[in-house]
This record gives C-alpha cells, structure tokens and sequence, in this order.
C-alpha cells in the first residue's frame, strides 16, 4: 500500500517518523519472502498513538514488524502498511539485576550483553534471532527456559486504549508460544530481572545450547525457526520426520533435511508455496498422527488481522 494522503504525508516528520516508500518485506524476514508495502519507522516510542491515530482515522489498515523472524507474509502489493521501530542507540541499561531493553534491541546481543555483566538466564535463547519485542510478544523459548519467567514490566502501546502502558508482570500471562497480549498490542520496552551467574558459567550455557543447536537445526539457510507448535506432549518435528517428509517440498519451499519442523527458502519461494507445504504437511500428519498441528510461525496471509 502506498501512503498518498497529502496531510497525514506532512505529519510524518513532526512525529519522527520516517516512511520508506515500497519497502520489500521479503528483505526484512528470514524466510525471504513477502510483498511491498510503505514502511514506517518510528524514532520515539511517545509518537505511536498519534500516528496510529492518524491512520485510523484516514481508515489505513496497518500491521507492525519487529524482527522479521517468525513471520509467513504475502507476495505482491500488501494491503496494509507497516509500522517497525527505529533501534535505539542505547538500548540496554543495567539497574543492579534489572535490565531495561527497548523492544527494538537485538535478542542474541541483549542476552550476551547482560551475559558480560554476571547475569544470565537467558543463555538458552542465544541462537533464536530476533528483537526483544518478538520475543516477549512470543514468550520465546529453547532449552527449558523462557524469556517470560524474567519479566517484570512491559511498556506497550495498547491497541484497545490507543495508548502507551505499562503493565507489570501479574497482569500478564506467558505461556508456551503464547501471551495474553492482543495481536494489535505493539511492545515497546521491557523491564527484565535476571539471576546473577558468574560471565564464565553463563558462557558454558551458551556454548552447550549453541552446540546444540547447531547438531540439530538448519541455522544458515533462509527459515522463520519452527513453523508448527509441537502439540502437548509430542514433537511436531519427530512427528514429520516419521513420515518421511524431509526434503519435500513445494516449489522452492521445503522441509529442512536436518530438522523437520523447519521449512526451508531454497531460493525463490512464494507464499503460496509455502502455504501449500504448510497445508499438504499438516494434512499428512493429521491422517496418520491424528494431530492437528498449529502454526508457531506468524501468517500475514490474510488481508485482515
Ligand atoms: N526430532 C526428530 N526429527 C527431527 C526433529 C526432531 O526426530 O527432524 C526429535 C529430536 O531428536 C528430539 C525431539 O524430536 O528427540 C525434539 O526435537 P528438538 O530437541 O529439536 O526440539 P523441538 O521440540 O523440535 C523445540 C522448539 C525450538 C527450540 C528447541 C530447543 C518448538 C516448536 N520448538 O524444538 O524452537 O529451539 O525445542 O529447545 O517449541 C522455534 O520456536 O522456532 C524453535 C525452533
């Protein structure tokens, strides 16, 4: 969608904000797939609920990235913008065993920087690549532990109030894969409290889960991570795997050969052929499992939220 309306045009700079013109959503997620759409880059977290003020109110649909990480989005001219903050130059601060990290924050970095400071916790989600705010809206995890567990505060802009909040950790709930935050809710900051580790034993974690993940996912080719949940009690990638599916693919969209439940961008990949994998796998495994497998990977498919 292209932003045409010569007042909300003019209102951009007063708010900080930055349009880029027919950004490429295929550049901006792992998976390398994704149509055009105007980009909006918001510099200062207090401009939010005016711009989506003045959105609404010129009746343009919007949706909001964050690191690109976990997202399935439609090919050609997409029928909405996108909203995505600006990262911080500053955006970790230490307060003793607290952290407070801007949403836009890289993931790996903000564990590794708090890593250098004696605190740890977080040594599991080193390999997961994404921002601090995909991983809260998310509840992010690997190797037993989640990002949820050290919350303290979220400072968001809260869709339903059309305005910035913040909330503390009893007014919301992380569960596998899943918060109680709205889908329109956009996360702007977090206040994390961390155990003290000493640097090198938090470094022996990371090590452990990096050599891990290494034997067990395909971390240099083009995926959005694990495209279905694993359903209570089970696996969805053993369960894939079972089925012989590694290596199937439709079109350019395939099922890695190391982890099952990674589906891969062998090169040109479309939407539509990744949506088809999705479906055909999901189908097998539902006539022989008798599972009914559901996305972890986010779909922007659909021309509505
Ligand atoms: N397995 C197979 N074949 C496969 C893949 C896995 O047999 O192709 C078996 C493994 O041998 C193992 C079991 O299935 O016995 C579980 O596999 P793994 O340890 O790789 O964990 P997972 O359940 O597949 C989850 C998360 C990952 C996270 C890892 C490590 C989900 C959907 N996936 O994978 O998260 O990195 O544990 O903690 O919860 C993600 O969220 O995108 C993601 C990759």
């Amino acid at each position: 969608m292209r932003l045409s309306d010569p007042h909300l045009l003019a209102a951009l700079p007063a708010l900080g904000v930055e349009r880029v013109a027919g950004a490429s959503l295929a550049e901006r997620t792992s998976l390398g797939i994704g149509g055009t759409t105007d980009l909006l880059l918001i510099r200062k977290h207090a401009a939010l609920p005016e711009l989506v003020a003045l959105l609404r109110g010129g009746g343009i649909a919007y949706r909001f990235l964050g690191g690109g990480t976990n997202l399935l989005v439609r090919d050609g001219e997409l029928p909405w913008v996108v909203l995505h903050l600006a990262k911080q130059e500053q955006d970790v601060r230490l307060e003793g065993t607290v952290a407070f990290v801007d949403a836009a924050a890289d993931l790996g970095r903000t564990v590794t920087f708090c890593a250098r400071r004696d605190l740890g916790g977080m040594e599991g989600l080193i390999g997961v690549p994404g921002t601090i705010g995909g991983a809260l809206r998310m509840n992010a995890g690997a190797y037993g532990m989640q990002i949820g567990s050290y919350v303290r505060e979220v400072e968001l802009y809260r869709a339903a109030e059309g305005r910035n909040e913040t909330l503390r950790d009893e007014k919301i709930s992380f569960e596998y894969r899943h918060t109680s935050f709205a889908p329109d809710d956009i996360m702007l900051a977090v206040k994390l409290e961390l155990p003290s580790k000493p640097y090198s034993d938090i470094l022996q974690g990371i090590r452990i889960c990096n050599e891990k993940r290494r034997a067990s996912q395909p971390l240099h080719q083009k995926s959005a991570g694990c495209i279905f949940k694993n359903p209570p009690g089970a696996s969805a990638g053993r369960m894939i795997d079972a089925l012989g599916l590694k290596g199937f693919a439709v079109g350019d969209a395939r099922v890695s050969d190391r982890h099952a439940n990674f589906f891969i961008n062998a090169g040109k990949a479309r939407c539509a052929d990744m949506l088809a994998l999705i479906d055909q796998v999901r189908e097998r495994v539902r006539v022989v499992h008798g599972v009914e497998l559901e996305t972890e990977v986010i779909l922007w498919t659909e021309e509505r939220l």
